[in-house]
């Protein structure tokens, strides 16, 4: 067979590799297959291009060749993106894969996740594809019944000003005026111009009602959650504000959301200006019951 066709062959080949695996649903498989289906490929198209080297007696026909190695390694970067979550351990347990992330990145991830306030956030623009990559994070939450309540509004440019003018309005017109506070009109106006990307929290409920609101509430907290370490991942600070206009009934209109579902807040994100702040929590013994009998 050509070498080209070939090559087709084995791209062909690894694609239906990849398709089983995927169907499979076994994640153990489906890394088996997709480590077999890349290396295939790429040995395959390496080894043409140096048959063909070779034979044209050029040495300069591996430059093609190497840089299909090099595509091949982003792809299999792109394949197993997340390679490091799962290897085949070859042990005779009843797990097919072993779940090998760190542990200790993980825990460093969340720890160093902090709340930063959009007053503190440099003009630095946080990316489209940054927000997405956080918004497709939090759908990945937990969610009972899988009914995946979570709704977001992303605001950015000019909508950031009619957020923060409906902001001051809602503020206003839910404040007593002996209980009215400049600085709190100021903060809650101020920052949604303070931050490049403010996202509206929604959560909607189911239309059947198969699950209570209570455990909708709470997926969408850890879709929060999500949300928040994936910031601090990119070195984002992010702030969940839930104050009296961030979560009422008009904002719940003014997100777009129905009767029966819920504002919860809006979350802000940014590059901070300055230095990560540091935190700090109550010694787990403080807040843990052990009972073993
Ligand atoms: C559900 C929820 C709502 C919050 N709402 C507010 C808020 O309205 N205003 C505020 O200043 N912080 C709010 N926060 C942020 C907390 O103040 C913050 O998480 C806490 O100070 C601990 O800091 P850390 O997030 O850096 O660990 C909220 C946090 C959560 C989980």
């Amino acid at each position: 067979m050509h070498d080209q066709s070939l090559a087709g062959q084995y791209a062909s080949w690894a694609i239906e590799f990849h398709k089983v695996g995927t169907w499979a649903k076994l994640p153990g498989i489906q890394n088996h297959l997709r480590f077999f289906a890349c290396y295939t490929v790429a040995g395959h198209l390496l080894a043409c291009n140096i048959q063909h080297a070779q034979r044209s007696n050029s040495w300069l026909q591996l430059k093609p060749a190497l840089l299909q190695w090099n595509l091949l390694l982003l792809l299999h970067g792109a394949l197993l993106g997340e390679s490091r979550q799962c290897f085949p351990t070859g042990a005779a347990n009843a797990s097919l894969c072993a779940m090998k992330f760190s542990v200790s990145e993980i825990s460093e991830l969340i720890r160093h996740r902090r709340t930063i306030y959009p007053k503190d956030y440099s003009a630095r623009e946080v990316q489209r594809e940054i927000v997405e990559r956080v918004l497709t994070n939090a759908t990945w939450a937990p969610t009972h019944g899988l009914t995946q309540p979570w709704r977001f509004t992303v605001f950015s440019g000019a909508a950031r000003e009619r957020l923060s003018q409906f902001l001051g309005e809602t503020y206003r017109a839910q404040t007593p005026p002996e209980k009215f506070l400049q600085k709190k009109f100021d903060n809650v106006t101020q920052r949604p111009l303070q931050s490049t990307v403010v996202i509206g929290i929604g959560m909607a409920r189911d239309p059947k009602g198969k699950i209570n609101e209570r455990d909708e509430l709470l997926a969408v907290a850890c879709a929060v959650q999500n949300m928040h370490l994936t910031c601090a991942a990119y070195g984002l600070g992010a702030f969940w504000a839930t104050g009296g206009p961030m979560t009422g009934s008009a904002m719940r209109d003014f997100l777009g959301l129905q009767d029966g579902d819920q504002a919860m807040g809006l979350f802000y994100i940014g590059y901070p200006a300055s230095e990560w702040p540091s935190g700090h929590r109550r010694p787990l013994e403080t807040v843990t019951t052990w009972l073993s009998a």
